[in-house]
């Protein structure tokens, strides 16, 4: 059963953008073919980086454990809003402290904005930062706008059937790239 890792950046008091991870999660939960978890860097609370994992003498047990997290997932579903046309820091800070980890992982993204343009200006930005470490960035994107208004507080969409039409569209290609990748195994 594919595994895959939903991650949450938003740090933000009062963030929306988490209700995307809960949508995503029961998404999921509804096709029981795929093992799923959320990583709430809220949670974490990781400090600010200052160096990558691998050259931490004594790192977090959270740092830790947040590596072990991708490094076993088959794929990554990244939620980002959209500060100021970027990513927030608080991913920046995650994608900066893994190195081998994201190394052909296949990661797909979902830009949301509370606004009418869905954090579409952040895509190049973050598909750049994953491509540059290697990962198997995915070419689909899905982009939600307006998102305290399209989503309750559980993640639950306005409009369930039109939602879950394009994400689960988007969740099949990120399968698509866990199940090449299996394919190749073992080649080069
Ligand atoms: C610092 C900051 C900058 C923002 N810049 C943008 C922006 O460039 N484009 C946009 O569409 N929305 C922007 N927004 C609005 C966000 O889309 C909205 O606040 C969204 O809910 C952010 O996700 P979060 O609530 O999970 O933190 C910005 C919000 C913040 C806090």
């Amino acid at each position: 059963m594919p595994k895959i890792a939903i991650i949450s950046p938003s740090i933000r008091n009062g963030r929306k953008s988490h209700r995307i991870a809960l949508y995503f999660s029961n998404l999921l939960k509804g096709m029981d073919i795929i093992e799923h978890e959320i990583l709430d860097l809220l949670e974490y609370n990781f400090p600010l980086f200052n160096e990558r994992l691998k050259y931490i003498k004594s790192p977090s047990s959270e740092m830790i454990g947040f590596s072990d997290k991708i490094k076993s997932a088959d794929g990554v579903i990244i939620i980002t809003p959209e500060y100021n046309g970027g990513y927030p820091a608080s991913l920046k800070n995650v994608i900066d402290l893994l190195t081998d980890e994201w190394r052909r992982k296949p990661v797909v993204f979902v830009t949301v904005s509370n606004g009418n343009f869905a954090g579409s200006q952040v895509i190049t930005s973050i598909q750049f930062a994953l491509w540059k470490l290697g990962a198997m960035t995915v070419p689909a994107t899905l982009r939600l706008p307006n998102i305290e208004s399209s989503f309750d507080e559980t993640g639950s969409p306005a409009d369930k059937t039109e939602t879950d039409k394009r994400a689960s569209t988007l969740v099949k290609e990120l399968l698509w790239y866990i199940e090449a990748k299996k394919r190749m195994f073992g080649i080069g």
